[in-house]
Formats: C-alpha cells, sequence, structure tokens
C-alpha cells in the first residue's frame, strides 16, 4: 500500500488556495504586527500607508482584467459577498433574469431570494454532457423583460470554460447587463473583461488570486457605476456630515471597514500571479490536470465527469462506480494524506443535469499553482489502489 499516512498534499484549490505565497503571509503579518490602522479613518502616515496600499490591490486587479482606468473595482468578503452585492444592487422587482444550471449556490439562492421576497422570474439554461452551456439558448430564454444575465466563467464542478465572450455579444446587442462569476476563472486563466463584454464580473480573492479568506472583488463597467444600488450603507470615512451614501465608487458599495490586512495580503497573491504570468499557470494547471485525466481513464470502474470539453482548468471531478463519493474522499484523506473534496460543491442543479445528483454528487480534485506532477502520480497510485480494493 502507498500509504501516505504522515504526509499531506493539498488538491482542493477550487474551494480555496494553498498555500499562500510567503509575501501573502508576511503582508498580513506586516498589516497587524506594524501598521494595524483603519484606511481613511485618520490622517496619520500610517492610515495614508494603508490607503495606498488597498489603492494598489484595485489598480493590480484592473490590470489583471485588462479593465478601464473608469471602471470601478470593489472589495468584498468572498465571491458570495460580492455576488450578492451585484445580484442584489441590480435586479429589481418584476425583472426577469437569465442564468444556468451550472451556477454555484452563491448565484442560485440570491436569485431564488428575490424570486420569492420581490416576484422575479429566473430563467435556466441547462447544459451539456460536459458541463457547457449554449450561447444560443441563453439567447432564446431572454425576454423583453430580462435585465440581467449572470453565469460562472468556469464551473467548480467540471473546469469547464463556457463561451463567456458569445454570450457578451448577446447581451450587448440585447442591451442587457451581463454578470459574470470568475471564481473559478480568475487566476486560472487570463480574464479581460473588455473581451468579454461584461457589465460586472466578480470574484473570491482566496482562490486563483492566492490572496487570504475574507477577500472578494467585485469589477464594475464604467456605464454599469451607476446602476448597482448599495446592498449597505454606514460609514465610509468620507463626506461624513451627509446622512446618505456617497454615490462615488467605491465608497458607494463599500461601507464599514474593510479587510484591509486581507486586502493587503490579496495584493500580495496578485503579485505573484501577475509576476508568474497567466498563461504560465495556466499551462501549468493544463500539464497536472491532462496527466491525471488520462491515467484516470484507465483505471477500471472510474468515470470522469465533463473531462472531454474542449476548454477546461485543472477541476476534475469523477466517481468511482459503487462507491459513495465521500467515503472515497475520506479514504484518500485518512489513508493516503490527499485532500480533495466531495459532494455537490454547491452547485446540485449541474449535478442534476450530469446525473450525478443520485450518486452523491462527484470527487473533485483541484490542482492548484504549487502541485507538481509527483503530487498527481502519487494521487493516481492511490485512485488505483482504492479502486483494485473495492472491486
Ligand atoms: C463558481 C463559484 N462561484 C462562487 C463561489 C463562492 O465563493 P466564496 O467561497 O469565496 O464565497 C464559489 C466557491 O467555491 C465558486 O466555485
Amino acid at each position: 500500500m502507498v500509504s501516505k499516512e504522515n504526509s499531506f498534499c493539498y488538491l482542493d484549490n477550487a474551494a480555496t488556495s494553498w498555500p499562500k505565497p510567503p509575501a501573502v503571509v508576511a503582508a498580513i503579518q506586516h498589516f497587524y504586527g506594524e501598521l494595524g490602522v483603519a484606511a481613511e479613518r485618520s490622517g496619520s502616515s500610517r492610515a495614508w500607508t494603508v490607503e495606498r496600499a488597498i489603492q494598489k490591490c484595485r489598480r493590480q486587479v484592473k490590470e489583471l482584467l485588462s479593465s478601464g482606468t473608469n471602471d470601478s473595482v470593489i472589495f468584498g468578503f468572498n465571491g458570495t459577498d460580492v455576488l450578492n452585492l451585484a445580484i442584489h444592487g441590480v435586479v429589481q422587482a418584476g425583472d426577469h433574469v437569465v442564468t444556468t444550471v451550472a451556477e454555484h449556490n452563491s448565484t442560485l439562492r440570491p436569485l431564488e431570494y428575490l424570486r420569492e421576497h420581490l416576484g422575479i422570474s429566473v430563467s435556466l439554461a441547462e447544459c451539456d454532457s460536459q458541463g457547457l452551456i449554449d450561447p444560443s439558448e441563453i439567447q432564446s430564454l431572454m425576454r423583453p423583460d430580462t435585465s440581467l444575465v449572470c453565469l460562472s466563467h468556469v464551473s467548480n464542478v467540471t473546469g469547464v470554460v463556457q463561451p463567456v465572450e458569445e454570450i457578451g455579444k448577446i447581451c450587448q446587442d440585447r442591451e442587457v447587463l451581463y454578470l459574470v462569476d470568475a471564481a473559478q476563472s480568475l487566476g486560472h486563466l487570463p480574464v479581460d473583461v473588455k473581451q468579454i463584454g461584461c457589465d460586472f464580473l466578480t470574484s473570491s480573492g482566496h482562490k486563483g488570486l492566492l490572496g487570504p479568506l475574507g477577500t472578494g472583488v467585485l469589477y464594475i463597467a464604467e456605464e454599469a457605476n451607476s446602476s448597482v444600488r448599495p446592498l449597505r450603507q454606514g460609514g465610509t470615512g468620507t463626506q461624513s456630515q451627509t446622512s446618505i451614501q456617497p454615490v462615488e465608487m467605491p465608497y458607494r458599495l463599500e461601507s464599514g471597514n474593510l479587510n484591509t490586512g486581507g486586502i493587503m495580503g490579496l495584493s500580495a497573491g496578485l503579485t505573484h500571479v501577475l509576476e508568474t504570468g497567466l498563461t504560465c499557470i495556466q499551462r501549468h494547471e493544463a500539464t497536472l490536470s491532462e496527466k491525471l485525466t488520462q491515467a484516470m481513464g484507465d483505471l477500471k470502474k472510474i468515470r470522469l465527469i465533463g473531462t472531454e470539453a474542449k476548454q477546461r482548468t485543472g477541476t476534475v471531478s469523477f466517481q468511482l462506480e459503487g462507491a459513495d463519493p465521500n467515503q472515497i474522499a475520506s479514504v484518500l484523506d485518512s489513508a493516503f494524506g490527499f485532500q480533495v473534496r466531495a459532494g455537490l460543491h454547491c452547485a446540485p442543479k449541474m449535478h442534476e443535469s450530469l446525473g450525478t445528483l443520485v450518486d452523491g454528487g462527484t470527487v473533485r480534485i483541484s490542482p492548484g499553482l504549487f502541485n507538481t506532477e509527483q503530487d498527481i502520480d502519487d494521487l493516481i497510485s492511490a485512485l488505483r489502489e482504492i479502486a483494485t480494493n473495492m472491486s
């Protein structure tokens, strides 16, 4: 048995990336150990240092997205938080929204809430057997009262890359606002908001961007700046004499103290991503993923889900015939030291479409920037052993 009982190999980067570059940990330590002040809430030199660090992080996000100078970057607390900011901020009573079965609950649940409480209606585009969405279905679901189309750039279940640019053109033609959830693409592949043609793009800061938990980013195109109502109101450190929320970005949507230490960590993560280069990261993750899927394809009883899609990230989902995905993940952890994730991955409707809901979902392996080919070789040996023992 190739037991790795005392070792640990992290392959759950789609949940949150780990390890973080040492500079990320150092930046957080620097903030809490040496700065510690709130930005924009005092005129001290430390407060200005912190404010400059936050501005730097906004510029880095813009650089990563090839965004325009007058577009906005808003900081939130995770991918779910910024999706809520955008969805609740844009959708109004009676609106119609088009989304897809491939979405995470952080899109599906706010929409369901608005359906119940605000009387909006929601249409869901189906996916094919690889998890891919057909832009023509999005188009056919659109109605005169459609105010928003939202979909994830990359599925967190299968890693399939959706045709976001084609869908962007459809939204532009119909003058419908377009929100892209880039939680699984940002930091994994080049993302250009102008090419996509989106009005809003959201992402966690703690996944591909290598920042800490407690960070998320919302991009808003200049023309869409005024279309988002603030979900929260409160202190911004600016225009304190007025009783109404400032209309200027980012204050319109950022109330209360930001996760400043987290943003400084995120900035260090972004530096690492920008210096490494998206093409290089994408190539590395593709190499690991191809090695994994090729070897798994030869293993009896293993069913790969959605790995035939032409464009994918490194994320791989599978089932082992006759075994509960949670059981596989648990054995991988306890007997071999691999940390992966099993279940529905907060995307229940996609499992319904892929036919994997009844079996309890899939086992998901999500290699990241710091995994090696050796990690994949070891994982394949472990899976081979598990598959053999279960036959
Ligand atoms: C596609 C997608 N959207 C949104 C989220 C929510 O992100 P967070 O966990 O940062 O709230 C996730 C998290 O896994 C995701 O995969």
